[in-house]
């Protein structure tokens, strides 16, 4: 492989790295770097955007250095895949940047575009080149993470399910493996190289290679590896620092640790963590007191980095020792408090970089989830599936905008040890600023109130119990000088002509600040809550309760500024409806929305886009002059205030009633002709290969019957198995093996043998690795044990592949039958199998499986199902097998409105039955009735035809041991608000 030695480092007294990134990806001569020994202290750099211009994207054992300006990554994880609408990505990137993030975060998964072997879709729903462009314009950093192994609780971790029937060991340096990662590396950054930050043609920032590979962190297998996708990558033109996710504090892949091809500098460590809420926050940085390898010890050059810090944790399947319990319960342990007393520790410990995994979780649609997880990836995170902002935003919004805004906080050193009474504390100075900033966390349940001794004197303070808190001192707000403050600081900006700084904290505080004022100010209290008093020491001291009552507004002129300052006071839920937004034009702050998409000055008009979900009034901070405000494209009546803010004279109309119709008018048709004798199955392709790359031995003797080894790789599998010499048979025992909640149903000349449900493993078991087998047993009535011609059908709902998480290549063990033997007779079988049709061109191959509906398009919107049974549900009824159930709704939603729509399917827990769920041909996941926890599914818009007609379809699969519904089918509304986006139908 061709790569041109580029050198990236350039030292300089304070040990300053960069990463000079100049000339053309790959091929270019050494990029000069102007090394610097001290980076300036200015503001960040604005949000990127592509602006044709070279970048550079260096960094120091601080922070990165983006274009010599220092920038605290604070990133937010979304899955493109896991949102089959790619009109909506922009909703939750708008969502993500409008909260303070200012970087997205996204695993490529390899098995999302490529149903076989060369073969790559970046189309539709899988437009890389489109989120990439997405995220720009609405000006995010890109982490970008394309494995080639990425695990995210997706089938076989990523890896295709074509990958499990090649030769050679995954995620080794296997040539054959190589070859084929390296395939699927090229497909990525064919696009991913229009989309680089360095080259001013995109905002990829940063960009990962394999995830958590710890299989052979030590030996030379790993290091070749790491090696080859490192030069892969690189001559590949990506010229953006890369960098590894470690599974914990190991230390392993830090720079220098594998051959970066004479490169230096080029190389970032990075680990992750999923603390448990009832722990305590770790120290993984340079506070660490004997503490983890991680962090600035494992790497003590490069910035501290977390590409992955848990925003919720994913939720297993119900029933037995999984116990999913739903997502609710995600978002209740891991809450705001959990996030901001973690993220403060982390942020404490100098961790500059950080990602938030997940911030918007999303759907594992159709057959992507991997075997530990249901459809729904909700994840607990900051913004749920149905795309609503949740409380959760609160810290994020706080941190993400105060790293932008307040550029002190991007160059901390640890400072002397501070204590006070029950809390922990951390005590960080700016070296150049000399701002202090104190982390005290409370590790109890109950509130603790003591007295923190700062440099600018004790403060008293309290902190609820299992939260944290973050105090400056010292911190310079425009031109004035902030001596202390108990409540967090969130921006300081200049709108106009003034300066805007607000101030936050939970709903029972109340904060307290005091400004040097080396002459008497002006002072105004614009809201009745605030309280101020200027002392002799040329103080102003004001305090202001943070409570339900909304912003507060405190005007401060003079005192040593000619420059107005406005200070506001919020809680969460107030703080998270302040959007300062940048505009070339000039600098927004906008008060009182749900959400702020998009802001755009025009004259002296301000043209703002967003959400409203209650009534609420607008207020802007602006430039001097603007007197016109335009929302959604209607000019609003508006004021001038006192503050300098232009506001909205009326409210703002709470969201109007949706009303969702009824589902009825359901018609069904039964399925599985496959069980029956007479079924042509010559077209099934035979089952008599004889070896296989499975890790999942053959038996001796007998013929393969893995499902991928016949190209069959999602979804469920029929097998049909002609036989005679049977007189006498007593049994027939089938052996088979699925990912979590298999299951395998047999029929004997038409005749149900039975189902048998995968057994869940112990928590010992080594089938947790990968391999869940069981061997199902049948009794032969006695009116079939004749010597035939016998045939036995048998389905095999085979769940998904392993993920591979330990690099053993267990996304190779079997899916579907694995043996079958007989008691009493001992005839020989000729084995045909049938799995999944060809891929749909647009859904994709994860879409379907093989049921006889699916082969048919019985899931289709276009299939006509007039001829079919009408029904009524609640139904219930007890067979074995498959039954279709369809119906079509209409939609009216306003065309201004976003409302987010679920499916929500109820019935007597103990019926033994699943259902997958079709929307307009669209798999959106799979309903357990006696497992869960899922109940209700989210339905995206763009599938979902929010104002037209829309098709549903259930594929009911039941056993015979209960009665099977469906029971209660029907439509949920999971969110609304006024305003929303375009979508465009998918
Ligand atoms: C991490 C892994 C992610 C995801 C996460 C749990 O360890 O890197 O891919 O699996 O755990 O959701």
């Amino acid at each position: 492989m061709a790569l041109s030695r580029r050198t990236f480092s350039a030292l300089a007294g304070s040990a300053a790295l960069g990463l000079g990134l100049g000339g053309s990806g790959g091929s270019g001569a050494p990029s000069a770097f102007a090394a610097r020994a001290s980076v300036p202290t200015g503001p960040a750099p604005v949000p990127p955007r592509v602006d044709g211009e070279q970048h550079t994207i260096g960094y120091d054992r601080y922070s990165l250095i983006v274009d010599g300006r220092r920038l605290v990554v604070w990133s937010g994880e979304m899955h493109p895949f896991r949102l089959p609408s790619p009109a909506l990505w922009r909703d939750v990137l708008q969502k993500m940047r409008a909260h303070g993030f200012n970087a997205v975060s996204v695993y490529v998964a390899w098995n999302y575009h490529s149903p076989a072997p060369g073969t790559y879709d970046f189309s539709g729903v899988r437009d890389l080149d489109l989120f990439l462009r997405t995220a720009a314009e609405t000006g995010l950093y890109v982490i970008l993470r394309p494995g080639p192994y990425i695990n995210a609780e997706v089938d076989g971790g990523g890896f295709p399910g074509w990958l499990t029937v090649t030769r050679g060991t995954a995620r080794t340096d296997d040539p054959t493996y190589l070859s084929y990662a390296d395939q699927w590396l090229t497909q990525v950054n064919r696009i991913a190289r229009k989309h680089l930050f360095t080259q001013g043609t995109g905002t990829i920032l940063l960009y990962q290679i394999e995830n958590e590979y710890d299989a052979h962190a030590g030996d030379v297998t790993g290091r070749r590896y790491m090696s080859h996708l490192y030069k892969k990558v690189r001559a590949d033109g990506i010229d953006v620092p890369l960098f590894h996710n470690d599974k914990g504090r190991n230390g392993y892949w830090a720079p220098g640790s594998f051959d970066t091809g004479g490169e230096t500098g080029g190389w970032l460590y990075g680990f992750d963590g999923y603390p448990s809420p009832s722990s305590t926050p770790p120290d993984w940085g340079s506070f660490g007191p004997g503490g983890a390898k991680g962090g600035a010890s494992a790497s003590p050059s490069t910035p501290g980095f977390v590409p992955e810090f848990g925003g919720g944790w994913f939720d297993p399947w119900g029933g037995a020792w999984f116990d999913g319990k739903g997502y609710a319960e995600s978002r209740r342990t891991r809450d705001a408090a959990y996030e901001r007393r973690f993220c403060l520790t982390n942020f404490a410990n100098g961790l500059t970089l950080h990602n938030v995994y997940m911030t918007f979780g999303g759907t594992s649609w159709g057959w992507l989830p991997a075997p530990v997880v249901y459809t729904s990836y909700d994840y607990g995170a900051a913004i749920d599936e149905a795309r609503n902002v949740t409380a959760k935003i609160a810290p994020m919004h706080q941190l993400g905008h105060l790293f932008q805004s307040l550029p002190d906080f991007a160059k901390l050193d640890r400072a002397a040890e501070v204590a006070a009474r029950g809390l922990k504390v951390y005590h960080l100075v700016n070296p150049d600023t000399g701002a202090h900033v104190y982390v005290a966390r409370n590790d109890t349940a109950a509130p603790v109130t003591s007295d923190l001794p700062t440099d600018a004197g004790r403060l008293r303070i309290t902190v609820p119990g299992k939260d944290a808190r973050l105090l400056t001192t010292g911190l310079k707000l425009g031109e004035r000088t902030l001596k202390y403050s108990t409540a967090q600081p969130v921006f300081c900006l200049t709108a106009g002509q003034q300066d805007v700084a607000l101030f936050t904290g939970r709903s029972a505080d109340m904060a307290d600040l005091v400004l040097m004022t080396p002459e008497e100010p002006s002072v105004m209290r614009l809201d009745p809550e605030a309280a101020w008093v200027y002392n002799d020491d040329d103080e102003l001291r004001v305090t202001s309760p943070l409570g339900e009552g909304g912003l507060t507004r405190v005007l401060v002129q003079k005192g040593g500024s000619e420059t107005p300052l406005v200070l506001l006071f919020g809680d969460d839920a107030t703080s998270v409806r302040l959007f300062p937004y940048d505009t070339p034009t000039g600098t927004l702050v906008v008060y009182g929305p749900a959400l702020l998409r998009h802001a755009e000055l025009r004259g002296s008009a301000v043209h703002l886009t967003g959400d409203v979900t209650g009534t609420t009034t607008i207020e802007v901070w602006g430039p001097r002059g603007i007197d016109t405000l335009v929302w959604n494209g209607r000019t609003l009546p508006t004021r001038v205030t006192l503050s300098g803010s232009l506001m909205t004279t009326g409210l703002l109309p709470a969201v109007p009633e949706v009303r969702l119709p009824t589902l009825d008018g359901w018609r069904m048709r039964r399925e599985n002709p496959e069980a029956g004798p007479g079924f042509d199955d010559s077209r099934w392709k035979v089952a008599d290969r004889t070896t296989s790359f499975s890790s999942t031995p053959v038996p001796r003797g007998r013929p393969v019957l893995f499902a991928d080894d016949y190209g069959f790789h999602y979804g469920d599998v029929w097998y049909r198995g002609a036989f005679t010499g049977a007189d006498g048979l007593e049994e027939i025992s089938l052996a088979y093996s699925t990912g979590t909640q298999g299951l395998l149903m047999a029929w004997l000349d038409g005749d149900p043998l039975g189902t048998h449900r995968m057994p869940v493993p112990d928590r010992n078991s080594t089938a947790r690795q990968g391999s869940w087998t069981a061997t199902a047993t049948f009794p032969v009535r006695e009116a079939l044990r004749s010597p035939g011609p016998h045939v036995l059908s048998v389905l095999v709902r085979r769940m998904q592949h392993d993920q591979d998480g330990k690099g053993l290549d267990t996304h190779k063990a079997a899916r579907g039958l694995t043996a079958a033997s007989f008691t009493g007779a001992a005839p020989k079988v000729k084995w045909r199998i049938q799995g999944e049709a060809a891929p749909d061109p647009v859904r994709g191959p994860m879409n379907n499986g093989g049921l006889y509906g699916e082969r048919e398009g019985w899931h289709l919107p276009e299939f006509r199902d007039h001829d079919w049974e009408p029904v009524a549900f609640p139904r219930a009824a007890r067979y074995q097998g498959v039954t279709w159930y369809r119906t079509a709704f209409r939609l009216s939603v306003p065309a201004d409105l976003d409302a987010s729509i679920g499916l929500t399917l109820e019935d007597d827990p103990y019926r033994a039955y699943r259902t997958q769920i079709f929307l307009n041909g669209w798999n959106l996941g799979q309903y357990i009735n006696n497992v869960g926890p899922q109940h209700t599914f989210v339905l995206p818009n763009g599938i979902l035809r929010t104002r037209g007609t829309n098709t549903l379809a259930l594929a009911a699969l039941s056993e015979f041991t209960t009665l099977s519904g469906p029971g209660a089918v029907r439509l949920t509304l999971l969110g609304t608000a006024t305003g929303g986006l375009p979508v465009t139908p998918v």
